[in-house]
């Protein structure tokens, strides 16, 4: 009899249900809501066409929302006088955008099945699909997160890269979610297209030697190295910003990143060779891509019955 030895049954049952819960799948909704995929897809592909950096905007709020406590949906949840959520964090405050479009797409959602699709799935689908709506590859996105009823301030201020990293810090940031340095030099990937602040590369562009210098000079123009400007903005990618493709790395390999963390991914250090690669292989930095989008998205999701399925995505329940 299977059960005999009631201990060591039980704590397989536990086991197995614990691995079990933490398992998302590709076809959550297919049965509880068939139309939420092509729904988001349509609502995406509407805002991108509207305003191209949306898809920037979109990705970026996954990639925030996974790194501060798993992919939970924390990233949008509003401060209240008594709630204070993560959207004041440095790397958020002033710069993270397209919450307004996140509400748009949940209110069609909710309008085909009410409850059902979290506000975390919600941003790991509108990831995909903003990147396929600029070119860049496809990749199955896995759902069953459930979303957080609470989030971190604190959190969002140490989990998420800074500009100023260096090389180790960005390998071991990436390191701390399960994530390796090719995937975190894939995913910097993301930034040939979407926009930056002054504030976030002014100093690499008035006091740094590793950056090409008509590059520096055509940055300077529209960002002052004192006196205020800080939010104005520059394309991340030198030219396009609008287009997923390799560019981001063919300009690393010029000297030609906008931040400084990311030319600390091209001159002299351990990831140069990858970087090059990407440079010339469009191909295997998209496969690269979008295997680490789905290792992103997985990062220490709320499954089964914990959290909950927010009505509203900028509030709990
Ligand atoms: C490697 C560590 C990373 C650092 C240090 C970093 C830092 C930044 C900074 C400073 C900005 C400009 C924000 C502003 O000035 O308002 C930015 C923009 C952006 N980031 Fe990253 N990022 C990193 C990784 C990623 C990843 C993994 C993704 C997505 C997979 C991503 C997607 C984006 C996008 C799309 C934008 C443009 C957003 C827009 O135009 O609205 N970044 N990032
Ligand atoms: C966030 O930005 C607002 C508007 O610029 C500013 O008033 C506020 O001080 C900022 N908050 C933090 C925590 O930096
Ligand atoms: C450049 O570096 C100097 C010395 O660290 C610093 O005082 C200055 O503020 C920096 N300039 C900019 C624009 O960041």
């Amino acid at each position: 009899m299977a059960c005999n030895h009631r201990p060591p049954c039980l704590l397989a049952f536990f086991f197995f249900a614990a691995i079990a819960s933490a398992q998302l799948s590709s076809t959550f909704y297919s049965t509880s809501c068939p139309l939420a995929i092509q729904t988001i897809r349509q609502a995406v592909r509407a805002a991108v066409a509207k305003e191209a950096r949306m898809g920037a905007s979109l990705l970026r709020l996954h990639f925030h929302d996974c790194f501060v406590n798993g992919c939970d949906g924390s990233v949008l949840l509003d401060d209240t006088p008594s709630f204070t959520g993560e959207k004041t964090a440095v790397p958020n405050n002033n710069s993270l955008r397209g919450f307004d479009v996140i509400d748009n797409i949940k209110s069609q959602v909710e309008a085909v099945c009410k409850q059902v699709v979290s506000c975390a799935d919600i941003l790991a689908v509108a990831a995909r699909e903003s990147v396929a709506a600029l070119g860049g590859p496809p990749w199955t996105v896995q759902l069953g997160r459930r979303d957080a009823t609470t989030a971190s301030l604190d959190a969002a201020n140490t989990e998420i890269p800074s500009p100023k990293s260096d090389l180790d810090d960005l390998i071991s940031a990436y390191s701390k979610k399960g994530l390796s340095t090719t995937d975190m030099v894939a995913l910097s990937g993301a930034h040939t297209i979407g926009q930056a602040r002054c504030i976030s590369f002014r100093d690499r562009i008035y006091n740094e030697t590793s950056i090409d210098s008509s590059l520096a000079t055509s940055r300077q123009s529209n960002c002052p190295s004192s006196g205020g400007g800080d939010d104005n903005l520059s394309p991340l990618d030198a030219v396009t910003c609008t287009l997923f493709d390799n560019f981001y790395f063919r300009n690393l390999v010029k000297k030609k990143g906008l931040l400084h963390s990311d030319q600390q991914l091209f001159g002299g250090g351990s990831t140069d060779s990858l970087v090059t690669t990407y440079s010339t292989n469009t191909a295997r930095f998209f496969s690269d891509f979008a295997a680490a989008m789905v290792k992103m998205g997985n990062i220490s999701p709320l499954t089964g019955t914990d959290g909950e399925v927010r009505l509203n995505c900028r509030k709990t329940n």
